[in-house]
């Protein structure tokens, strides 16, 4: 596998490793990072179990996901995952930053960096990404990047107490600025 490693002005993308769990905990076991998010906060057992998966997904070929650990000044502050689809010129993407980063404009570099890796590395035709009806930032991040409302999908998601709709973002290879 070609291991992703790409860098933007302020973050850097690479993959997860092992020693990144208690890192990755203070974004995920975060009840305001996750608060929009599609599970509760995860324990630090979990998020070594997310990135055990990250790395078998990383090996396995064709890769269709990526999950990733997001860096600023060489510490981790975030996680970005691009999944492909069924069919494979298209996929998802999901991204969420330490609670203490937001609002200095890392999101939009973030959702940048995941469209990056898509339509230049990847190569891929269409990008997507679904948020809580009540996630105002997603909103406004993915909006500032292009990627526009497409519509709602009802019942999207279990959240383990409720359902949840989903609003999708998408932008399309052609309309990526780069
Ligand atoms: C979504 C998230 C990554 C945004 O990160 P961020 O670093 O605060 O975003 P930015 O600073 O880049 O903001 C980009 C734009 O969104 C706007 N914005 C950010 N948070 C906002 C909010 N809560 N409400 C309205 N607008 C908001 C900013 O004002 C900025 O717009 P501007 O450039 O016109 O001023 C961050 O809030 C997060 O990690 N949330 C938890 C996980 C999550 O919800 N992920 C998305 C799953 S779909």
């Amino acid at each position: 596998m070609i291991p992703v490693s790409l860098d933007g002005p302020a973050l850097s993308l690479r993959e997860l490793k092992p020693s990144d769990a208690e890192a990755l905990h203070t974004v995920y076991g975060d009840s305001k990072t996750v608060e929009h998010l599609s599970f509760r906060p995860r324990t630090v057992d979990q998020c070594k179990a997310i990135i055990d998966s990250a790395v078998k997904d990383a090996e396995t070929e064709p890769r269709t996901v990526y999950m990733l650990a997001v860096l600023h000044d060489e510490e981790l502050v975030g996680a970005a995952r691009l999944a492909k689809d069924e069919r494979p010129h298209s996929a998802q993407i999901g991204f969420a930053l330490r609670h203490d980063m937001w609002g200095r404009g890392l999101g939009a570099e973030l959702v940048q960096l995941l469209l990056r890796l898509g339509f230049a590395e990847l190569r891929l035709a269409r990008i997507w990404g679904a948020r809580s009806p009540e996630n105002s930032a997603s909103e406004a991040v993915m909006n500032k990047m292009g990627m526009i409302e497409e519509g709602r999908i009802r019942r999207h998601l279990w959240t383990g107490t409720a359902w949840r709709d989903s609003i999708v973002h998408s932008i399309l290879s052609d309309e990526w600025a780069g």
